[in-house]
């Protein structure tokens, strides 16, 4: 661009025009400006491209004169830059002149000489020369280098064009902004100012002197959140530059044709407008302006208040806030805005640090919304933590997750808020205590020991089933979860449990999950919290990133991700885990439900028994446990346990041993199918030991090569855990010191039932089996 313009000059230069602007008659375009050349009155500077001019004028029935720039081609003048605003000449002064002084500044010059106006710079290049540039732009160069020492648009004036930059570099101490012409006629600074705010996240604003008058609402990298939908859609070309190493945050419009002319103009009365040159009608076309009404300009409504220009009175207070003054209220003045009406605990208690009271704290969501002014960014992965971070501080009133933001939280007053469906907006989570929220919406969080769960390590959730088998189970993300609990109509939606059929909602159960929420091992699931309201539950496990072991052992290609380092490395955290519940821990617990789909993976495979859903605890003294309802899951239950409802942990001890054999060879014990003979795994399995090829029992993916003694004493020990005879079934203390080849194994006895029940062969009993529980899992209708 620069050297363009240098190079146009040498044949502009001597161009003689005729125009006319305001009275004024040009004579002279001027292609630079040096030591022998100044622009006088009734000349113009020209930028190369004939795109700009520079001149003096006087704007509309002003009796001063100016020295401004603007478009040469556009018919009605509009200045779009004026140099000496503050200090114009008069209109009769016509020996005034822009020139370069002896000490390389660009001056104005009135008719006696004297300097009105000056580009300052204190170190002055003799050899100096102004040019004009086609986007508008006046450079002061060095003669010598060529280099630019000033440009008018370090300093814009109310008009903002493609190629300018508006912002501040925190570093270097710049601000670049609009500021408003004080009448049409009168270019001296107004009332009105539009700059950037560069704090993250970023917005731009109109002041009105020092007070913010109208903003755009957050910029999420993309677009304002705040401004109307239709505008967002159309600033396309407007960017926003955020450096933070050079500390500058910049907006700027980038238009892609060149034959669109595009300015933004801030109005002496303070209305941001978009303006195109409509070459067709001749006139500026006025496609955007803000603020448009009252709910737009800045706090209308004060604090805790939402504008909504649809409404009679426009402004009310957000829910569980009441007007300040209720007779000023009344009378329309909203500016006092609205406080709470419940005191938040964690403020009456005066201590802004009580995650005790803070739990009792839930948010309302507000949709369509302005956000508030004061956005705090938290670079936080995910909404959720959010919201934790929210209620984990008293000051925090409210927090927000928009497109590319997962995290702007509030403290203090909430200002600005409007609400309007054709605004571009987020949702407000606004803190509210549980009283205001109502109990539809507010879930009470019961961490270990009373202590605020952890939910940044997320989870893993499931409706918690009393004494009745799981219905589902949920492995969800954690924005769900944060939907989940903060949107308490969700959690309803998936986990509703009814009280009246389950009977266990209460203390009773309370105690169960404290007690269980204390057990601690590495293959065990830690519980972080639970949510109980009224008939709603919820159960929240650490995170496990990999989901089940069923999602991996029985899919097609997943399963190759098992090598057998990784299965053994399971198989023995497993067993761990069982001998840790059925032993170790502080309470005995038999879990009754052990089976591949409750073996959680974190995210380097390591196992973790979940769902206790199903278990008992005891006191040391009961070992055995009796119940009149037959719960677990078809395939991993003991015959004990089916034909009589016995369970000890010796039915866990089955239950292992026929995980074992799935772990082996990938196949579920249930949907077993050994073309077309009736064996089900555990079958199967005693088949080939006995014949002694028990190493086909193994995965194919699976090396061959590697591990035979490993493998083949896994299914030695798979077999002895579930034979028929609870007691002859080891325990898991044996089982583990078996896996690992301390201890001896017998012989296994021969399994009775090594059928499958075969229901798919035209309703015909296939069956040979001589034992008659089957009866019993037939009817048990599998889990998952
Ligand atoms: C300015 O324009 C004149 C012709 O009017 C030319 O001789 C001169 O070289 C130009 N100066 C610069 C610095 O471009
Ligand atoms: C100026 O206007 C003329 C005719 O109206 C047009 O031919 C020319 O391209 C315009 N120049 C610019 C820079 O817009
Ligand atoms: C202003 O300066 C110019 C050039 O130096 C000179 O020609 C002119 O006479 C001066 N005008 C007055 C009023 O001194
Ligand atoms: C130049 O400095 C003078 C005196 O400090 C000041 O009044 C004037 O506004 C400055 N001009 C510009 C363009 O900054
Ligand atoms: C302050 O908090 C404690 C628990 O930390 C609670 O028992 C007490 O009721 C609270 N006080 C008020 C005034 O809410
Ligand atoms: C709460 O958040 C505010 C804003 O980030 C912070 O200044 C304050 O120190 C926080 N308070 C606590 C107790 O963390
Ligand atoms: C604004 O108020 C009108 C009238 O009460 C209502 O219909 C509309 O939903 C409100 N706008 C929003 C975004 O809530």
């Amino acid at each position: 661009m620069d050297t363009a313009g240098i190079r146009a000059t040498a044949y502009l230069s001597a161009v003689l025009l005729l125009c006319n602007f305001n009275g004024l008659n040009y004579c002279t375009a001027i292609s630079n400006v040096t030591r022998a050349q100044k622009v006088a009155v009734g000349e113009t500077l020209t930028s190369p491209g004939q795109v700009f001019e520079l001149g003096f004028f006087s704007p509309g029935s002003s009796s001063n004169q100016y020295v401004g720039i603007w478009y040469k081609n556009i018919s009605v003048r509009k200045a779009i830059w004026v140099a000496n605003r503050e200090k114009p000449l008069t209109a009769a002064d016509t020996s005034a002149s822009l020139v370069i002084g002896s000490d390389g500044n660009l001056l104005i010059l009135d008719g006696t000489n004297i300097s009105v106006w000056s580009t300052n710079l204190s170190v002055g290049a003799s050899e100096a020369f102004a040019v004009l540039l086609d986007n508008g732009d006046l450079v002061l160069k060095d003669g010598t280098s060529g280099e630019s020492l000033w440009e008018s648009f370090q300093f814009p004036g109310d008009t903002f064009l493609p190629g300018m930059k508006l912002g501040v570099n925190t570093i270097t101490g710049e601000r670049r902004f609009l500021s408003s012409w004080q009448t049409e006629d009168n270019p001296l600074p107004g009332l009105f100012s539009v700059g950037i705010v560069p704090e993250s996240p970023a917005q731009a604003f109109v002041w009105k002197g020092s007070k913010p008058y109208w903003r755009t609402g957050p910029w999420n990298g993309v677009k304002f959140f705040g401004l109307p939908n239709t505008a967002a859609a159309n600033l396309n070309g407007f960017s926003f530059q955020i450096d933070r190493n050079q500390g500058s945050a910049y907006f700027s419009i980038t238009i892609s044709s060149s034959s669109l002319v595009r300015i933004v103009v801030i109005s002496p009365v303070g209305a941001l407008k978009v303006l195109d040159w409509d070459e067709g009608t001749k006139k500026w076309n006025q496609w955007w302006q803000e603020p448009e009404g009252p709910c737009d300009v800045y706090g209308t409504c004060g604090a805790f208040g939402v504008c909504n220009q649809s409404r009679s009175p426009i402004c009310r207070c957000m829910k569980g806030f009441v007007p300040k003054s209720n007779e000023e209220w009344r009378r329309g003045n909203w500016k006092g805005g609205c406080v709470r009406r419940t005191q938040l605990l964690c403020e009456k208690n005066g201590s802004h640090t009580s995650l005790e009271s803070g739990k009792d704290d839930g948010f309302w969501q507000l949709s369509d919304l302005k956000l508030p002014d004061f956005p705090i960014y938290l670079n936080l992965d995910d909404a959720t933590g959010c919201g934790i971070w929210c209620l984990n501080n008293c000051s925090c009133v409210a927090y927000a997750s928009i497109e590319q933001v997962n995290c702007i939280v509030w403290v203090g007053d909430l200002l600005d808020v409007q609400e309007s469906s054709l605004i571009s907006a987020g949702s407000l989570f606004l803190r509210l205590t549980k009283s205001e929220l109502g109990n539809k919406f507010a879930f009470k969080t019961l961490g270990i020991d009373g202590s605020f769960p952890d939910f940044s390590q997320v989870i893993f959730c499931f409706i918690l089933p009393g004494n009745v088998k799981p219905k589902s189970k949920y492995i969800i993300s954690f924005s769900v979860i944060s939907a989940l609990i903060f949107f308490g109509a969700i959690v309803c939606g998936y986990c509703r449990c009814k009280a009246n059929q389950r009977g266990r909602n209460s203390e009773e159960f309370k105690n169960e999950i404290r007690l269980i929420s204390k057990l601690q091992h590495r293959n065990l699931v830690r519980i972080m919290g639970c949510c109980i309201e009224g008939p709603e539950l919820l159960i929240i496990y650490e995170y496990m990133s990999n989901k089940s072991l069923d999602n991996f052992l029985f899919d097609a290609t997943e399963r190759a991700q098992l090598d057998w380092p990784k299965r053994f490395k399971i198989i023995l955290g497993i067993a761990r885990g069982l001998l840790y519940l059925h032993h170790d821990s502080c309470l005995k617990i038999i879990h009754r439900d052990l089976k591949a789909s409750n073996i959680l993976l974190d995210k380097d495979m390591n196992p973790k028994i979940s769902d206790f859903g199903l278990a008992r605890s005891f006191r040391e003294t009961q070992v055995l446990g009796n119940t009149r309802r037959v719960v677990g899951t078809f395939g991993y239950m003991s015959p004990e346990y089916i034909t009589r409802g016995v369970f000890s942990e010796k039915s866990d001890v089955f239950s292992f041993g026929v995980l074992l054999l799935e772990i082996l060879s990938s196949k579920k014990n249930t949907g077993f199918n050994n073309h077309g003979e009736h064996l089900n795994l555990l079958g199967y399995a005693w088949h080939l030991w006995s014949e002694g090829t028990g190493l086909e029992l193994m995965d194919q993916l699976l090396a061959p090569s590697l591990s035979p003694v490993e493998k083949m004493r896994c299914l030695h020990v798979g077999l002895l855990c579930v034979q028929d005879n609870a007691i002859d079934r080891p325990t898991m203390s044996t089982v583990l010191n078996m896996l690992t080849g301390e201890a001896d194994r017998p012989h296994p006895k021969r399994l009775s039932v090594t059928f499958r029940s075969n229901s798919d062969c035209n309703g015909q009993s296939q069956d040979r089996i001589t034992s008659s529980r089957i009866d019993v899992t037939i009817s048990i209708v599998e889990g998952r």
